[in-house]
């Protein structure tokens, strides 16, 4: 077993012991000791995750389902093993629930391929808000061009808070679905889900969660959030990329038409007509991304080993101590204040561009993201073209903020 740092609930959160699992962190960029804060876009991999995916590499690989041979059923074993872990991970009824993606952005667009566009038509509304990343508004915008569906808006706020009272007035009975974030990769905000899920439900309008973002920050569970489906990428959640997950509801997937077809989700095949395989292989046509699945398996268990409850009361420190640091600096606007808030801090420096700020922390050895965040309409209503972004995770320290802080002061040096 690959070394996990100490789980002690009666203990402080260790965070040296954290960083010691993260070989990617102990390393100089430019001469300075990485400072790694854009874990939103995405986060780093433990030895635990490295060493599952390379030991089922060396040992383990074949393909998947169709073997009698050893290697293939161990192959089998350890990706219906993962399967398995997510499922009990995030409460899921069954296994059968979860279906293995590419990413959010994939299972987003499966949802709306598969679940949305045989049932819209030229009066049917999607119903998104004005705080979503573009994987959960162009999938709809483009399902909505093929049927002639609409898609309503629910606005946000000064904070960058979803205007909740408006969101009734959205649902009607041509509601076809209801598709927000849990938490926003671009404010950070964390959105009432439990409310939303309740009043569309109320309206009989099912709920789609784009957990990207939720999945590293905050304890998931998805029967008591009651959501239809629930999406988020293995590579945000400290696993590996091409892979994530799509988890639905039992009776909804049953109902919805595979949507790529192929091998792996097949029973049967003539010239005339195929059947199809049932839960959850009917949505994972063609050779599945194994190892990965493996990895993400080994990310979930590092996850627990640490206890998600420690690391959100963790990190909810660390974002407290970041955003009383950077307020410090002369001529910061956060962008995002919300009452909410989970491990991101978004802003602007006076009198100079976000990529600017990007580059020069770098310089300084500090990684932060610049740009819209694939969030174009959050940066429209904030009337700026982009933000700068530093984003935190468990592995993160009071050092690296006080860094950061260090380098933004270089950079309004830089520019006068
Ligand atoms: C809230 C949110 N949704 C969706 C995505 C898309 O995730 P992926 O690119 O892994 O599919 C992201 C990525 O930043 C995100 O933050």
């Amino acid at each position: 077993m690959t070394q996990v740092a100490t789980t002690d609930r009666a203990l402080p959160f260790d965070v040296e012991a954290v960083r010691a699992d993260f070989p990617v962190l102990d390393q100089q960029i430019h001469g300075k000791p990485l400072v790694y804060l854009d874990s939103a876009a995405s986060a780093q991999r433990p030895v635990a995750v490295l060493d599952a995916m390379d030991r089922y590499y060396r040992n383990n690989h074949a393909n998947v389902h169709r073997g009698v041979h050893t290697l293939s059923q161990r192959a089998t074993d350890d990706y219906e093993g993962a399967r398995q872990r997510i499922a009990q991970y995030i409460n899921a009824r069954s296994a059968c629930e979860i279906i293995f993606t590419r990413g959010t952005t994939e299972a987003i667009n499966l949802v709306a391929n598969s679940y949305a566009r045989p049932q819209l038509g030229n009066t049917s509304e999607i119903v998104i808000t004005q705080l979503e990343h573009h994987s959960n508004i162009v999938p709809w915008q483009l399902v909505a061009a093929q049927t002639g569906a609409s898609i309503r808006v629910l606005p946000i706020n000064d904070r960058g808070e979803l205007e909740i009272d408006q969101f009734e007035g959205l649902l009607n009975d041509r509601t076809c679905i209801v598709a927000v974030n849990h938490i926003s990769n671009a404010l950070g905000t964390i959105n009432p889900v439990n409310d939303i899920v309740r009043i569309a439900h109320q309206h009989g309008v099912p709920v789609l969660l784009d957990g990207a973002q939720a999945m590293p920050h905050t304890a998931v569970d998805v029967q008591a959030l009651d959501c239809d489906f629930f999406a988020f990428s293995g590579h945000k959640v400290f696993g590996p990329t091409g892979i994530g997950v799509l988890y639905g509801k039992e009776n909804l997937l049953e109902q919805m038409p595979p949507w790529q077809g192929g091998g792996e989700m097949i029973l049967s095949v003539t010239f005339e007509n195929s059947t199809y395989a049932g839960l959850p292989h009917k949505f994972e046509a063609g050779t599945p991304a194994i190892a990965e699945a493996v990895g993400l398996g080994a990310a979930i268990d590092y996850i627990v080993a640490l206890d998600i409850e420690r690391i959100a009361a963790y990190e909810q420190q660390l974002l407290d101590y970041a955003t009383e640091r950077l307020a410090t600096i002369d001529g910061i606007r956060f962008i995002g204040t919300a009452r909410e808030k989970a491990s991101v801090v978004s802003f602007t420096l006076e009198g100079i561009h976000p990529h600017d700020i990007g580059t020069i922390v770098d310089s300084e050895g500090v990684a932060i993201r610049t740009g819209h965040h694939c969030a174009m309409p959050v940066m429209d209503f904030f009337g700026v073209p982009a933000t700068a972004r530093a984003s935190l995770a468990f592995y993160n320290n009071r050092d690296d903020i006080d860094r950061l802080v260090d380098a933004l002061h270089k950079t309004k040096q830089v520019f006068g």
